[in-house]
């Protein structure tokens, strides 16, 4: 509670820190009361702070794309709206905006035994999975994401929305003394998230049908690449970082009024006003 607070009252007055709005706080304390009264803030092992909020009232949650529920059973936090179960909450320092990691899966595709079907030998084996469409919504493909992709046969790809091809990389098998776990081309690979792929993407994955070797491509936290990840050619579950602000854009929702505050902080000079959303009592 304190920690949210102190991050609530740091998001309005950080720009004016020496020349703090006295009346603000007052309103924001008053809003925090307010907003808390029939929320939780956790689920399970997992911090909910706002605009993020598990509970009936409007008030614990900034809007609709906010709204979080928690299976009481599995304490597994879910984005009720986009329906995606999260893993990780993070706010910005001193800003309304931040990421949440979510949990999607990979797509896999598998050569299959070549003493199988021999005729089958030169064909393909093709899997896609288009993912996250966060259209619409305050949500965005992170920059803290890459495209990886695990296996030593075929390739894998990813495309836009529009279906335009935009990454590709390909992996060798690794040497049977090589690091495991390290996404360097030998058994892994991975290549930059474009900027322009923002609310939606396809991930793709080609092996031969005789190869016998699977592979897997997914667009992944890069830090939960580094750390966590094992790189099996069938991995399943992956993290991935989509970033959201709280703006004009996406009002509030409705039962909590907000308005637009300009402070005033032209005695510091170089910073200048700024606009933030506070509740209307
Ligand atoms: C979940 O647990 C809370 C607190 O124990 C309880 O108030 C609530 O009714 C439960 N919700 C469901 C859907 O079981
Ligand atoms: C809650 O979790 C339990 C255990 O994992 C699962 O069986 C149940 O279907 C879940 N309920 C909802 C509403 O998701
Ligand atoms: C071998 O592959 C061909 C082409 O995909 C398919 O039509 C055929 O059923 C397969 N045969 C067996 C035994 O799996
Ligand atoms: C998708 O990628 C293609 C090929 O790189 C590009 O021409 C197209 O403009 C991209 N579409 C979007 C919406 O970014
Ligand atoms: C099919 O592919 C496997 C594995 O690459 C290879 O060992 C085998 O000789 C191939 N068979 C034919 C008929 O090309
Ligand atoms: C990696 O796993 C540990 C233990 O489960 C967890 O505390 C940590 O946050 C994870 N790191 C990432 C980047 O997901
Ligand atoms: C901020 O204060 C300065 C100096 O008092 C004034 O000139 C300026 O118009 C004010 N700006 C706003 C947005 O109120």
């Amino acid at each position: 509670m304190s920690l949210l607070l102190f991050f609530t009252m740091f998001t309005v007055i950080s720009p004016c820190l020496w020349h703090q709005p006295q009346p603000t706080t007052a309103i924001f304390l008053h809003m925090l009361k307010r907003e808390d009264k029939d929320c939780t803030r956790r689920c399970g092992d997992i911090d909910i702070p706002y605009p993020f909020g598990i509970g009936i009232g409007a008030g614990c949650f900034y809007n609709d794309f906010f709204a979080v529920t928690c299976n009481n059973s599995s304490s597994v936090p879910v984005l009720k709206k986009l329906n995606l179960e999260i893993l990780k909450v993070y706010i910005e320092f001193g800003i309304w905006a931040g990421d949440v990691t979510v949990k999607t899966q990979s797509v896999t595709a598998c050569g299959g035994n070549s003493n199988n079907n021999i005729t089958n030998n030169n064909t393909v084996v093709e899997a896609w999975r288009r993912d996250p469409s966060v259209k619409g919504s305050p949500f965005s493909i992170s920059y803290k994401n890459v495209f990886a992709s695990v296996g030593c046969d075929g390739y894998a790809i990813m495309s836009n929305q529009t279906g335009g091809i935009v990454a590709g990389c390909s992996s060798v098998c690794a040497p049977k003394d090589s690091r495991k776990n390290i996404c360097n081309g030998f058994g892994c690979c991975q290549r930059e998230v474009p900027d322009s792929v923002d609310k939606h993407y396809s991930v793709g994955v080609r092996v031969r049908s005789g190869s016998g070797k699977c592979r897997s491509a997914f667009v992944i936290s890069k830090d939960y690449l580094e750390t966590n990840a094992s790189l099996a050619s069938q991995m399943t579950d992956v993290a991935l970082v989509l970033s959201w602000s709280v703006n004009e854009l996406f009002p509030p929702a409705k039962g909590l009024l907000f308005k637009e505050l300009m402070f005033n902080c032209s005695d510091l000079g170089s910073i200048g006003s700024f606009v933030s959303y506070m509740p209307n009592f």
